[in-house]
């Protein structure tokens, strides 16, 4: 740690130099523009090449570098000139603010920090190792689990940084998106975390995505909506690039993020509930809340680009995003029956398939699409005082005084 007494010390070998009155400053360094205040910094020639080479570029410095491409040059930006896509403002310029809600997830986002460090992992790691603390099915799931998540929080971390970012035109939208790109890097950092402490295979866990089909076939169905908007020559701007912009964050947020991950977390809580491997459970928790605030964001931003755009959302175009929706909820039922072949954890497959229907027909209807399956229930009333994102305020409100003292999170 920094010691700044040692800063303080009067150091009688370095004789100080005459202090410079305010009057006796140049004047004209407060007046000139920036081209001829350089001229000021100048220093006696060194005889350095390097240094010579240094102030010749400095000398040729272009101090207005991109504004020829912003509409309104050097203007301030006027908060109605913000649009969430192809938007010509100077997007470095965080206020004033157009979509205050990222703003505050943002603030939410950082209120919530956390580290998987800091979650205790000594009883998972004397429960993996005894031979007879987990069923051959529950050992199944951790490890299905483990394997899906350590690449799939991976995948959303590069598509957003090398995809959606560059193409949001908000500042504070931006924002949360750096807040969260770094959230996912936790995630991803979690997973890596349980896999060490239990001694996985790490080869294996982390290569399940590539050798298990119930895996590989939701990771490469996400990779397939990152390939055309990861193109770095990919511009928005027509309605077909728009389109396939929006196509991408319905498959991220309302999918992936909103769809695949829920038989994975479900099944993890249960296990959290059963006592059973609830250091992973609270890692889990920890991930879920973040999560729940990521699918919340990408549907501010699906619905604000609609409502900025309408002529995207085509009836057409509806229809294909109601069919994209359902080929995710069929790989996810598919997981489900892959990792529960028989009734496991108070679950089974067929009870998992109601849930991730009640799931789908909250996607659909939160980015304005018609529910697909009339009357589904959530057949697992407990996961929605963890999960049920109209309960997320009070969920999120009374776990962050939790964590923010160090306490571990309860299990009913
Ligand atoms: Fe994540
Ligand atoms: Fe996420």
């Amino acid at each position: 740690m920094l010691n700044w007494d040692a800063f303080n010390e009067p150091d009688e070998q370095i004789a100080a130099p005459p202090l410079q009155t305010k009057q006796e400053l140049p004047q004209a360094i407060e007046t000139k523009p920036l081209a001829a205040a350089t001229d000021q910094l100048r220093y006696e020639p060194t005889g350095s090449a390097a240094y010579e080479a240094a102030q010749k570029a400095l000398e040729q410095l272009d101090v207005a570098p991109g504004l020829e491409e912003l509409e309104m040059g050097a203007e301030r930006v006027q908060v109605d000139q913000k649009r969430m896509i192809n938007c010509r403002a100077d997007l470095n310029q965080l206020v004033p603010f157009k979509y205050e809600w990222a703003w505050t997830k943002y603030l939410d986002g950082c209120a919530n920090h956390w580290m998987p460090q800091e979650i205790n992992m000594t009883q998972d790691i004397a429960l993996w190792r005894s031979s007879d603390g987990l069923s051959a099915d529950e050992r199944m799931i951790v490890k299905r689990n483990l394997g899906f998540f350590s690449t799939a929080d991976s995948l959303v971390a590069n598509n957003l940084v090398l995809s959606i970012y560059r193409l949001v035109t908000n500042p504070e939208c931006r924002q949360y998106l750096l807040r969260q790109a770094f959230e996912e890097a936790i995630h991803t950092h979690a997973y890596q975390y349980c896999i060490e402490s239990l001694g996985m295979d790490e080869g294996e866990i982390f290569n399940m995505y590539r050798e298990i089909p119930a895996v590989a076939k939701k990771a490469a169905w996400a990779l397939k909506y990152t390939q055309a908007i990861g193109n770095p020559q990919f511009q928005t701007g027509t309605t077909e690039n728009d389109q396939e912009l929006l196509q991408n964050l319905i498959a991220f947020y309302c999918v992936l993020e909103g769809l695949f991950f829920y038989c994975g977390f479900s099944q993890i809580l249960s296990m959290g509930r059963r006592n059973k491997m609830t250091g992973v459970a609270e890692q889990f928790q920890y991930i879920l809340r973040d999560e729940s605030m990521h699918v919340n964001f990408g549907v501010d931003v699906i619905n604000q680009v609609k409502n900025e755009n309408p002529q995207l959302w085509s009836q057409e175009f509806q229809a294909k995003m109601t069919q994209m929706i359902l080929e995710g909820l069929a790989l996810e039922i598919e997981y489900a029956r892959d990792t529960m072949p028989r009734g496991v954890l108070g679950m089974n497959a067929q009870m998992m398939e109601e849930y991730l229907k009640f799931i789908t027909n909250r996607r659909l209807i939160q980015i304005g699409l018609s529910e697909q399956f009339p009357g589904v229930e959530n057949p697992f009333p407990w996961m929605s005082e963890i999960m049920d994102l109209r309960k997320e305020k009070n969920f999120f409100e009374t776990r962050v005084t939790e964590y923010q003292v160090g306490g571990a999170l309860s299990w009913d």
